[in-house]
Order: C-alpha cells, then structure tokens, then sequence
C-alpha cells in the first residue's frame, strides 16, 4: 500500500506549482493584521473553494492573498516557508509560478519583488532546503505589448533565479490567447528562457495546440483536456511535451467531477510525459504526498509508477544540469 510517508521519502521535483498558492491561515492572519485589513470571510471557511465561484473567483481570491504583501521582507519570508512547505512534501527542486500581477502593491517594481523572492529562496538553498528557481507568469487578459515588455524587463534585469516565461490565469475569460502572445513567448526563447503555459483547463485542446504551435511551450500546465484529441496526444508524445497535471485542483474548481473521471492515468496510458503536481497546495488544502497517495490508490498504481513519476518530474524541470543529475 502507498502511503504519504512512502511519498515523501522519493526525491522529486515538483513542477506546476503557483507561489501564490502557498499562504496558509497562520500567514493570512499575521499578514493582514500587518496591512491592517479583514479576512474576506471567516477564517473556518476562507479555503472553502466552494464559495469562490470557480476559477475566475478563486484567482481574485488569489489577488487578495498576495496584496496582502507589501514589504520585501514579507516577500522573502513568503519564498522562505515556500520552500519549507516542498521540502516537506520530499521535493527537492521546484520550478515555482508567480504572475506579478497578483502582487498588486508591487506594480511598476517588479523587479524588486522577484529580487525579495530570489532572498527568501537562497535561504532556504542555504539551510538545506528545496532549490526552486521561478517561472514568471502572464496573465491571460494581459495585452500583447505587456508581455513583450515583461520580456524585456527580464532580459534586461535577469533576475535571480527566473528561468522561465509562463502564462496562466483563465482561458475562459481571456478567450483564445495563443497569437496575442506568440511574440512575447518568441522572445522569451531568443533570449534564453524557457517556456511553461498554461492550457487546457478552462479551454479545451484548441488552447494546448495554441500553446505547443505558437508558444513554443516545452510543458503544458494542466493540459488534461488533450485527453479529448488523439492526434494532439499522438503530438504530444512525439514532442515529449509534458503535462503538469494538478487533478486536486481540477476537481476543486471544477474541471472533472471526480479522481475516477480525471484523465491522468488515460494520458500517461497513452504515453505521455505527465507530471503530478499540486497547482495551489495552501488554498486547496493539499500538499504533494497527499495527492500522489490518493491518485496512487484510485489509479492503482504501485511504487514502480511512483518512481516513474518522481523521475519524469526531475527530468522535465528547468533544474540545472548538475541538481538534474545528483537527483536523477
Ligand atoms: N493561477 C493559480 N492557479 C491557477 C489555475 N489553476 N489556473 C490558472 N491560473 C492559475
Ligand atoms: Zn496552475
């Protein structure tokens, strides 16, 4: 039987996951009383996802969260117990999303936030904990001259530790996004970063298409609505483009009813490169080894699998070279 402590002990990598989705209750309540603000409800209920109104709600859920964060201490202690929380989940190397634009008290400074992370993550590499390195995020409804500009600014600044470009937020929202931001994420490969987006969650495989045919992603956040396209899995595959597939989150905001609907296992059947990750750990009420667990349990899946999961994670992280090899 697979428990969660079986989890823990194999080395791993986890590689969709939001740092915004690492505040727990203890954090918002010390942060808020600092900004001098109210918890939006009652602290019993403030991970109730069922009150957020699906995705759309839950990322404004998000945007209130990181308000919350005004100093850059604050956002270093944040980076800090980030790691801590993978590191207790037995990950060893995560590539983290962070979409600036939930920090709001930090427009026009981004730089400085990411400075303030790249703090909190290099005392956490010192005191022995997960290395993570950050992948810096779009959101959806941005303009495709705000993407260049991020771009820009990131070559420019090479902040600490981001190695990649990303997008999220809500495809449903934003519609189609793939040409919006096909120069952004062009760039973002000429001037050396990699490329993780977010696709086929609240689209369906025409965003995972977008996202491989004109944003040169190498991963697909999420990704599981490819499930529903033979010739895009059978791309997929040939590609070797993973799918970071979070099925807590997508059971909690809505996306499949249950594990026994989810397509992970029908994906990784088919032969693609799939990850298991947790998307939004704190808010979700989850952590990496419950999931793994769970999915083991309902997919059937003995240590064998696990370990194919734990090194598929390792091997399509943005890791350095020599952490891929020490941990592989
Ligand atoms: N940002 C944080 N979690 C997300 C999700 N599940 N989908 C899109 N954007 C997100
Ligand atoms: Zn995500």
């Amino acid at each position: 039987r697979i428990d969660e402590a079986l989890v823990r002990a194999l080395p791993k990598a986890e590689v969709h996951v939001h740092l915004e989705g690492g505040f727990s209750l203890v954090d918002l309540m010390e942060l808020s009383k600092a900004a001098g603000e109210e918890l939006p409800g009652p602290a019993a209920t403030i991970f109730d996802v069922s009150t957020h109104d699906g995705l759309g709600g839950f990322l404004d859920f998000l945007d209130w969260e990181c308000g919350l964060v005004r100093t850059p201490e604050q956002a270093a202690r944040h980076a800090y117990s980030f790691a801590a929380r993978e590191t207790s989940s037995g990950v060893r190397y995560a590539d983290v999303i962070v979409n600036p634009t939930h920090w709001n008290a930090w427009a026009g400074r981004v730089p400085h936030l990411l400075d303030a992370f790249a703090a909190g993550f290099d005392e956490a590499e010192q005191d022995g904990l997960a290395v993570v390195n950050l992948c810096v995020s779009l959101l959806r409804q941005q303009s495709a001259g705000e993407a260049v500009e991020l771009v820009e600014l990131l070559a420019e600044h090479r902040p600490a530790r981001v190695v990649a470009l990303s997008v999220d937020g809500d495809e449903a929202a934003a519609g189609r996004t793939g040409e919006k931001f096909a120069q952004a994420f062009t760039l973002a490969r000429d001037r050396g970063f990699h490329r993780t987006v977010h696709a086929g969650e609240s689209s369906g495989p025409e965003g995972v298409w977008d996202a491989v045919r004109l944003l040169h992603a190498e991963r697909v956040d999420h990704g599981v609505r490819a499930a529903e396209d033979p010739a895009l899995i059978e791309h997929l595959v040939r590609e070797g483009i993973s799918l970071g597939v979070c099925p807590r989150s997508n059971l909690a905001l809505g996306v499949y009813r249950d594990w026994v609907d989810h397509p992970l296992e029908a994906l990784r059947e088919a032969g693609v490169r799939v990850t298991l990750n947790t998307d939004d750990p704190a808010p979700l009420g989850t952590t990496l080894e419950a999931d793994w667990a769970v999915a083991a349990g309902v997919f059937g899946w003995d240590l064998g699998v696990l370990r194919d999961f734990a090194r598929t994670s390792v091997e399509v992280s943005f890791a350095p070279p020599e952490l891929k090899a020490a941990l592989l």
